[in-house]
């Protein structure tokens, strides 16, 4: 009898990004890992784009969360409630009966809050979920055969944490995650505008300085970008306007801590897979490979190549996609 096929769902479970691809339809969401809830009904009001726009702007009687925080699960109920929330929207596209979840998320999601999650995905009529290393689907999203006997290194720069992954003949060799990463720049972007220029703003303001105006390329043309809060001084609303040199200057301690992880990952790692790394060079990925100047920055300060990822912030859902088809889920149609 031929063997029955399922139908492939693949999740990167992000701390600041919930990606969802389904076999035959593509990646159908692709938005902010927060949920809204109505606190007298516990029930979801929001999820994705449309809770992200409450955060900082609700009423006692609203809600919203973000699951993870740094690279763990900070609230639970949230992660379940955010995502019951898309395999509800999946449902809208197919039934869930016979269907294969992989859902990927950062190495730092304990067993316990894994089967939470497998749990919840059973609980909703999926028969059979996987849990995968969010380095090893963004390996293979980033286009290393990890299958190989050569080995590979890989720095996914995402929103809550970093982490550094050698990767050789299909697993995770070894492997190191730091809290250091998008969420943290936003921070020390925050604590600096605080400080220089007497503004308090909020976290959406700080992440739009560093995704408009950062760069690690020491001569990059300056950008400035304007943005409002609260005078710290006068307790009224005011304006300022940062430049790329100041987040630069911002940026250079950040990523040498992520080179010093890099360091400590290369000097555990065996000398036959560090010599594969040497002629093979590193694959950069997640939002952080967005900031122009990291490729060269790491080049720099490694003396080894670099490539970034060809879709930094989507290759852990590539890569799952192709763990999918490895499992043995159907593919419906082959250009998804
Ligand atoms: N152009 C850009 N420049 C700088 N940072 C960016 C850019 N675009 C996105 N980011 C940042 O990348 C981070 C999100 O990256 P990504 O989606 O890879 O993280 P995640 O998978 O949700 O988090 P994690 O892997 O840590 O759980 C955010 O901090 C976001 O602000
Ligand atoms: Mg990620």
């Amino acid at each position: 009898m031929a063997e029955e096929k399922k139908l492939g769902i693949g999740i990167d479970f992000g701390t600041t990004n919930l990606l969802v691809y389904v076999q035959g339809h593509g990646i159908i969401f692709n938005e902010p890992s927060v949920v809204a809830f109505d606190i007298e009904s516990g029930e979801v009001i929001a999820g994705g784009e449309e809770a992200f726009k409450m955060i900082g702007k609700t009423h006692s009687k609203i809600k919203v969360s973000r699951p993870l925080r740094d690279g763990v699960i900070s609230d639970m109920d949230a992660a379940k409630a955010l995502l019951k929330y898309v395999f509800k929207r999946v449902q809208t596209l197919r039934s869930l009966k016979n269907s294969l979840c992989l859902i990927c998320c950062p190495s730092e999601v304990t067993q316990i809050e894994r089967e939470a999650l497998k749990d919840l995905a059973h609980q909703m009529g999926i028969s059979d979920t996987f849990i995968e290393e969010e380095i090893k689907a963004g390996a293979i999203g980033s286009g290393i055969d990890i299958y190989s006997p050569q080995a590979a290194m890989i720095i996914d720069i995402g929103g809550g944490s970093t982490d550094v992954g050698v990767l050789s003949l299909g697993d995770v060799v070894l492997s190191r995650s730091i809290r250091i990463a998008g969420n943290y720049i936003d921070r020390e972007i925050t604590n600096y505008v605080h400080k220089r220029h007497n503004l308090l703003i909020g976290p959406i303001t700080a992440e739009r300085i560093k995704n408009e105006v950062s760069t690690l390329l020491p001569n990059d043309k300056e950008k400035k970008i304007r943005i409002s809060g609260r005078d710290l001084v006068r307790g009224l609303p005011s304006a300022a306007e940062v430049t790329s040199k100041e987040v630069f200057e911002l940026l250079l301690p950040i990523f040498d801590e992520i080179t010093n992880v890099v360091y400590s990952v290369l000097e555990q790692t065996p000398p036959e897979l560090a010599s594969d790394i040497v002629n093979n060079g590193i694959v950069i990925e997640g939002g952080g490979a967005c900031i122009p100047g990291v490729k060269e920055y790491f080049e720099k300060t490694l003396g080894l190549s670099v490539r970034t990822a060809p879709e930094p912030l989507n290759a852990v859902v590539e890569g799952a996609k192709v763990l999918l088809k490895n499992k043995g889920s159907y593919l419906i149609n082959p250009q998804d």
